[in-house]
């Protein structure tokens, strides 16, 4: 399976700070938030990732990942010249996914929770069709929203409705068959002028082929497209990795911990970042190994 981290768009709504840098770079805490999504895709066993991105920023990206391989990845880079939707990832991409199924997250939704690994290691095997993540929020007019009936069936989902049918937003993570691309490929642009991802997953919904995985109660989803979303993300990361003495999203560790570098790789690495807590966190991790 592939990955694809969607880390695009103006970001217009966090202005004046992402007149210069993109949206998906800015710290979450300590570390840049396409950590957060990097992370995710790693934890599900994926280590072929394409990232997203504006002409103007994926310069930014490849000078903070590189081609992934010191942490064991292999690392493309594809250009989104204009924010023309989510499901626009595909087409974008196309040439890169060939003939794999492919997860898809978007480079500014940070996930955390128990059992989560073993979650996302189950969803993507044998997938056909698509398997989406819901998660109760208050606000559900801001995203899409799944529509369940009684026998707790996922039958429509509604993009920012004005009357939500349910609490249950879908999460920017996403996981699909091959046939996605031309499933993409047939859409056309809604109303806001964009090739909608509520559109691509209904065509799924359509053909009794999409899976709804609810995420429960102690689960955390956060999103950071607003200066208050974006402090609050920052906040709960800094109180739990305080508390707890773990870093969540630390890609390196994540790389040793599924086998895809050694210890003293990982240990390098942290060297190589120590005068930093982030860094002295890293060599304290690969030392006990
Ligand atoms: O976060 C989950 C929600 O994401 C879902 O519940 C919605 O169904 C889905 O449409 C999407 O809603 P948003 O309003 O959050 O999407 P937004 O346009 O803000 O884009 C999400 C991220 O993707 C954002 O960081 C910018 C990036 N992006 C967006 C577009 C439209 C791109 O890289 N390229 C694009 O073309």
């Amino acid at each position: 399976m592939k990955g694809i981290i969607l880390a695009g768009g103006h970001g217009t709504r966090l202005y004046p700070i992402t007149l210069g840098i993109s949206k998906q770079i800015l710290p979450v805490y300590d570390k840049p938030m396409i950590y957060y999504p990097l992370s995710v895709l790693m934890l599900a066993g994926i280590t072929d990732i394409v990232i997203i991105s504006t002409p103007r920023d994926l310069p930014a990206f490849q000078r903070l990942l590189g081609d992934g391989s010191a942490i064991g990845l292999s690392l493309s880079y594809a250009e989104q010249a204009e924010p023309r939707g989510l499901a626009d990832a595909f087409l974008v991409s196309q040439h890169y996914i060939g003939d794999d199924s492919v997860m898809l997250i978007l480079g500014d939704n940070i996930f955390h929770g128990p059992g989560f690994s073993l979650m996302l290691q189950h969803a993507v095997k044998e997938v056909d069709g698509c398997v989406l993540f819901g998660y109760p929020v208050h606000n559900p007019q801001r995203y899409g929203v799944a529509e369940i009936n009684g026998a707790n069936e996922l039958v429509d989902i509604q993009e920012k409705p004005e009357k939500p049918r349910s609490n249950i937003a879908i999460t920017g993570l996403y996981v699909y068959s091959n046939d996605v691309v031309d499933i993409a490929g047939e859409l056309r642009p809604s109303a806001r002028g964009e090739l909608e991802i509520t559109d691509l997953n209904r065509a799924y919904i359509a053909q009794r082929r999409a899976e709804l995985i609810q995420l429960g109660r102690g689960f955390v989803w956060l999103d950071t497209g607003t200066h208050e979303s974006l402090i609050e993300a920052g906040q709960y990361v800094e109180i739990l990795e305080r508390r707890q003495g773990v870093r969540i999203a630390c890609i390196e560790e994540i790389a040793l911990r599924m086998g895809y570098i050694d210890a003293e790789t990982c240990h390098q690495l942290g060297y190589r970042l120590g005068t930093s807590p982030y860094g002295r966190y890293i060599m304290d991790v690969a030392s006990a190994r």
